[in-house]
C-alpha cells in the first residue's frame, strides 16, 4: 500500500540518514522512509541488528541501504561514517539516538553526564554541520531533529538528558529558521513516552503505564507527515495526550509549577517509592 509518505523521495531523494536506526523510533523511521522509496544510511553502533534491518528493508522495498557503524558521541563520527559510504548525496538526516542516565544529578557518574552531552548534542551539532551544507548548495533537503517532552521543563532524575533534549529542541527551531528560506524543511519532533527496548530497559514493567507509551509507528507519521507541511511551525508535539500536556505545562503553569509537577511524575516512574 502507497503511503501518505510517498512523495518524500521525490522532494529530498536521494538518500536519507537515521542516525540510531537499530531499534525503537530510529528503526521505525528507517522503514517509513525505506517504504516511501529512499535509499538509506542507517547509523547506529551495534553492527548485527543493522545489518538485519538494512537486509529486511532491501527484500521488501527495492531500496539501497548502507551501513555505518559508528558512535555518535565521538569527535570522528562524520569521518567514520563517509568512510563506509563514501560521497553519497544525503537528501534527509533524521537525529534520533540518544543516551541518558536516569538518578539524581548529584548522585551519577559525571562521565555519563558527559556521554548525555556527546551524543544528544555535540552529536547532532557535528552531523548537521556536515551534512547540511550540500542540502543548502542544492537547495533542497529535510532535517528532523528528535526532542522530547521532557525538554519542556526541569525534570528530576533526569536532569541532564532534559537539558540536553532542550538543547536538541533550540538548535532544530534555529535551523529551522536559518534553513527554510533556503528550501530545506526542519522539523523537531517531541515524543512523549514510547514503547522501544531504551524505554523498557529503564522503566520498570510496573510503572510503564504511567508514563501512557505510545508507539515508535505514531511518532514516525506524524514527524513524517508534518515535515514537508508548509507553514507549520519549527515543533510538533506528537500524540493527542501529550499535547494536551503540553498546553497545560506551558500556558497554565508557571515554569516552576511546571517542573515540580513534571518532577513528581518522573520520581513516580524512577524513584524509589
Ligand atoms: N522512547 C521514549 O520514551 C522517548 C520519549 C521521548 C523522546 N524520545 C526520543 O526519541 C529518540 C529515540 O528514542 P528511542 O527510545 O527509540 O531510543 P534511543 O535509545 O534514543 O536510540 C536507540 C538507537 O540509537 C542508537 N544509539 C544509541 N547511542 C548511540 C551512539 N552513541 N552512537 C550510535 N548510535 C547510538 C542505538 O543503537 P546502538 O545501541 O546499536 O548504538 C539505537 O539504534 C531519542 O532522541 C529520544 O530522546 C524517546
Amino acid at each position: 500500500m502507497a503511503r501518505k509518505t510517498r512523495d518524500l523521495a521525490d522532494r529530498y531523494g536521494e538518500w536519507a540518514l537515521v542516525a540510531g536506526a537499530s531499534e525503537g523510533i530510529g528503526r521505525a523511521f528507517a522503514a517509513a522512509l525505506a517504504e516511501s522509496g529512499l535509499d538509506l544510511v542507517l547509523v547506529a553502533r551495534r553492527r548485527a541488528p543493522l545489518e538485519a534491518l538494512a537486509e529486511t528493508l532491501r527484500r521488501e522495498h527495492g531500496v539501497k541501504v548502507v551501513v555505518a557503524v559508528a558512535d555518535l558521541g565521538a569527535p570522528d563520527v562524520v569521518d567514520v561514517i563517509r568512510r563506509q559510504t563514501g560521497d553519497l548525496s544525503v537528501g534527509l538526516v533524521v537525529y534520533n539516538a540518544c543516551y541518558s542516565t536516569i538518578g539524581e544529578f548529584a548522585e551519577t557518574d559525571v562521565e555519563s553526564k558527559l556521554l548525555t552531552v556527546a551524543v544528544n548534542c555535540a552529536g547532532p551539532v557535528r552531523l548537521l554541520d556536515a551534512y547540511v551544507r550540500p542540502m543548502i548548495a542544492r537547495g533542497r533537503g529535510g532535517v528532523i531533529v528528535m526532542s522530547s517532552m521532557a525538554g519542556f521543563q526541569g525534570g528530576a532524575m533526569i536532569a541532564t538528558y532534559a537539558a540536553s533534549k532542550a538543547f536538541d529542541a533550540v538548535l532544530g527551531e534555529s535551523l529551522w529558521a536559518e534553513l527554510t528560506p533556503k528550501g530545506i524543511d526542519v522539523l523537531v519532533c517531541v515524543a512523549g513516552a514510547t514503547s522501544t527496548p531504551t524505554f523498557e530497559a529503564q522503566t520498570p514493567a510496573a510503572r510503564r503505564r504511567r508514563a501512557f507509551p505510545g508507539s515508535p509507528e505514531s511518532v514516525v507519521d506524524d514527524a513524517l507527515e508534518a515535515l514537508p507541511k508548509k507553514r507549520r511551525g519549527p515543533t510538533i508535539v506528537s500524540g493527542r495526550l501529550n499535547k494536551v500536556a503540553h498546553f497545560f505545562f506551558d500556558r497554565v503553569l508557571g515554569r516552576g509549577a511546571a517542573s515540580r509537577v513534571f518532577s513528581r511524575s518522573t520520581r513516580s516512574i524512577y524513584g524509589d517509592g
